[in-house]
């Protein structure tokens, strides 16, 4: 387990995407993407890599329309294996399935590859590099895209075969489409106190609480205040956020109060929205 999805850091650790398809992405989620299901209804499947704890929930609206271009919302979740060696398995078996990888990068902090679900919605594998490697320079941590070694990564596997997503997977970070920089820094930072990692290029933020080198990425790449995903549209419906105890969620919740933010409190839980209406539960 890492330091940086516990107590005292404030980290993701589930996300509801809305499918067009329920079977259809059941199938890539327990296929290819190696997810076991642990709760089944008509209209939702909830996914986990361990069997256990719940990390991604697909669920079918009604009237589900496919993802319009150029809105905010997700670009990708990030599910943080726990080796080297567990990324060359997956590669190797997404390989063997055929599916297209859409890019891969070493970013001094991490080994990652992505690709897109069935519905577009971004999706990252990675590894963290052991963060006596990150470089770190007042309270900041810059990261690189260069090329992956793939070669590198496959020959750890060996003749070993992918078994699924290993127990000890998780959500690592998430990075998501927002239409204003500034609007989101001041939420996020002010609000929540993530710290500011890395800026880049005025178009994305890297953000942190803890000192890992990110737990939400946000960027401007769908264009300076794109509007939100439509209700029923295919997309993330929200992602989690897990505070260290109730006294800390409450003092943030108090802080994006005071900021003019909205607390939604329903049934299932206690929501807020960023500034570009990305929905975001708020769990102990
Ligand atoms: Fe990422």
């Amino acid at each position: 387990m890492s330091k940086y999805h516990e107590s005292p850091s404030i980290y993701i650790d589930e996300i509801e995407l809305r499918v067009l398809n329920l079977n259809r992405s059941k199938e890539f989620y327990t296929k290819i993407m190696g997810f076991k299901v642990i709760e089944e209804e008509e209209k939702r499947v909830v996914l986990s890599a361990d069997g256990v704890k719940p990390m991604v929930t697909l669920v079918e609206p009604e009237n589900p329309i496919p993802k319009p271009p150029r809105r905010t919302g997700l670009y990708h979740f990030a599910i943080l294996l726990p080796s080297r060696k567990d990324l060359g398995l997956f590669l190797k078996h997404i390989r063997e399935m055929g599916y297209p990888i859409v890019g891969g990068a070493y970013h001094g902090v991490s080994e990652a590859v992505y690709l897109q679900d069935v519905d577009d919605n971004g999706i990252e594998i990675y590894r963290d590099i052991d963060e006596k490697h990150w470089d770190r320079k007042n309270n900041q941590i810059n990261m690189v895209t260069e090329p992956l070694d793939y070669k590198a990564i496959m020959a750890l596997a060996g003749e070993e075969k992918w078994q699924g997503l290993p127990e000890d997977t998780i959500l690592g970070h998430i990075h998501l489409h927002v239409g204003d920089l500034d609007q989101a820094k001041r939420f996020y930072c002010e609000g929540l106190s993530f710290d500011l990692i890395m800026s880049m290029a005025n178009s994305a933020l890297f953000i942190s609480t803890g000192g890992y080198h990110h737990h939400i990425g946000l960027n401007i790449w769908h264009g300076k205040n794109a509007p939100p995903l439509p209700d029923n549209s295919a997309g993330m419906k929200y992602f989690s956020l897990v505070f260290p105890n109730a006294e800390i969620r409450e003092e943030k919740i108090n802080n994006l109060k005071k900021l003019g933010y909205k607390i939604i409190e329903d049934e299932a839980g206690i929501f807020t929205k960023d500034p570009s209406e990305n929905l975001i539960k708020l769990v102990l």
